[in-house]
């Protein structure tokens, strides 16, 4: 069934403006100005419950961890930490922020495909529960640098091409992530590990990509690990990747039916209980997620488009130019209202690539209106820039109408601060 990108109870109020989790996005617009990232709160918490709510009805033995790289945001992670999940780190830094929200490190599961001697050790002192193991140079670098044994998994690479964006398969064999099956490597690796004092080997990882639609391939991908299986494989994480609606008519697997799919095929191929990890990122934050703007400039070429210019482009939402990914739009104070006026949405900045989205409808868009463009949740904030000297949105957290800043706006001034 197609699905609406906008978060569940997206509604035009009286006057016509859209209103998100109860608050109206005009009037956030006028307080905290334009661009922002504007959250419901209530769609994270229901899509972590969704995910722990499949899992609970079949099973006691699994973990939901937050793929925080999604939204890497303080308040998020207490939001996840509150909502009873593990959490997912690629970097010392996204550990450090976990580490702030309160996160108990045994919760915390540490990622990277070259995690440094500082990363290790800041993981060390911490007490992370779990590192997720990714090359023959990081099992010396962490027998070299941990205090203490450490529990860990391996990341393999089962040589599984989903259909999405080459740019977010990550199971391939031709990849820079993890122990590939095909060329023995991973198998090498769990010999290697298990005669390590300094590492103890508890699980298998793997992650094929992200964006994904399909079901078959994180089948076939459990199928391969069930190959590597030992006495020591405690659980199997079985990655990220679901994907979610960026426009209406997009239609990605329901979590619970997705769930389903990945509990099946573990009990189907593993043969008996291991305990099983999830990592969604993108299906937690991305649809909770708006991206609102102000409508500065329109530019009609006769004959050929009307070009509607916003306050913000590739520096907060970069996956258009990145992915060639599309989004819908509209006009926030003209909910509603009939779509008609088609219009090119370009971006402030010193590119013509700078484009938002291509040939969308909007309803009778005039200088001052607020745009919005839904399902920015995943990956926008995250992957935020300073181009052309553009200050970062804040990003605002919104639940029963009431509105809250959790990242305040960058100023000018913020982008002279690291000056030395
Ligand atoms: N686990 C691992 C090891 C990952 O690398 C990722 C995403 C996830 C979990 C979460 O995947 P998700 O559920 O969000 O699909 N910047 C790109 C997405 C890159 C994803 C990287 N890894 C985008 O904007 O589409």
């Amino acid at each position: 069934m197609a699905a609406m990108p906008y978060p569940v109870g997206t509604v035009a109020n009286s006057e016509g403006h859209l209103e998100i989790a109860g608050c109206d996005v005009v009037d956030l617009a006028e307080r905290f100005g334009t661009p922002s990232y504007v959250f419901s709160v209530p769609e994270m918490r229901n899509r972590a419950r969704a995910y722990v709510d499949a899992f609970s009805s079949r099973t006691d033995e699994f973990e939901v961890l937050y793929a925080s790289k999604a939204l890497p945001v303080t308040a998020a992670y207490r939001l996840f930490a509150e909502e009873g999940l593990s959490v997912d780190v690629a970097s010392g830094g996204e550990l450090t922020m976990a580490l702030a929200a309160g996160y108990d490190p045994s919760l915390i599961y540490m990622h990277g495909n070259n995690k440094t001697d500082a990363e290790l050790k800041l993981a060390d002192e911490a007490g992370v529960g779990h590192l997720i193991l990714d090359s023959f140079d990081e099992i010396d670098r962490c027998e070299r640098v941990l205090s203490r044994r450490q529990d860990v998994m391996i990341r393999v690479t089962p040589g599984i091409e989903p259909s999405t964006h080459t740019y977010v398969q990550t199971g391939q064999l031709d990849s820079k992530f993890g122990f590939g099956l095909e060329d023995g490597s991973a198998e090498r690796a769990i010999r290697r590990v298990l005669a390590s004092p300094a590492l103890n080997l508890v699980g298998l990882h793997f992650h094929i990509g992200s964006q994904i639609f399909e079901t078959e391939p994180f089948r076939l991908a459990v199928q391969s690990l069930a190959e590597l299986q030992g006495d020591w494989c405690r659980m199997l994480d079985v990655g990220g990747g679901l994907g979610i609606s960026y426009e209406t008519e997009d239609e990605p697997p329901k979590i619970e039916s997705y769930v389903d799919m990945k509990i099946e095929a573990v009990r189907e191929f593993f043969g008996r209980e291991v305990k099983i990890l999830i990592e969604p990122g993108r299906s937690l934050v991305g649809n909770a997620g708006v991206t609102i703007y102000t409508v500065g400039t329109i530019k009609e070429i006769p004959g050929i488009r009307t070009y509607l210019s916003v306050d913000g482009g590739m520096s907060e939402n970069l996956r258009p130019m990145l992915y060639n990914a599309k989004y819908e739009a509209a006009i926030a104070n003209r909910a509603g209202r009939p779509a008609e006026t088609v219009t090119t949405i370009a971006g402030s900045h010193c590119e013509s690539g700078d484009i938002l989205v291509r040939d969308v409808a909007l309803a009778d868009p005039q200088v001052g209106d607020i745009l919005i463009t839904p399902a920015t949740g995943a990956y926008g904030h995250a992957m935020a820039n300073n181009y052309n000297g553009m200050p970062r949105p804040p990003v605002i957290f919104c639940e029963d109408g009431e509105a809250k800043v959790v990242v305040r706006r960058e100023t000018w001034d913020d982008l002279l601060a690291r000056d030395a």
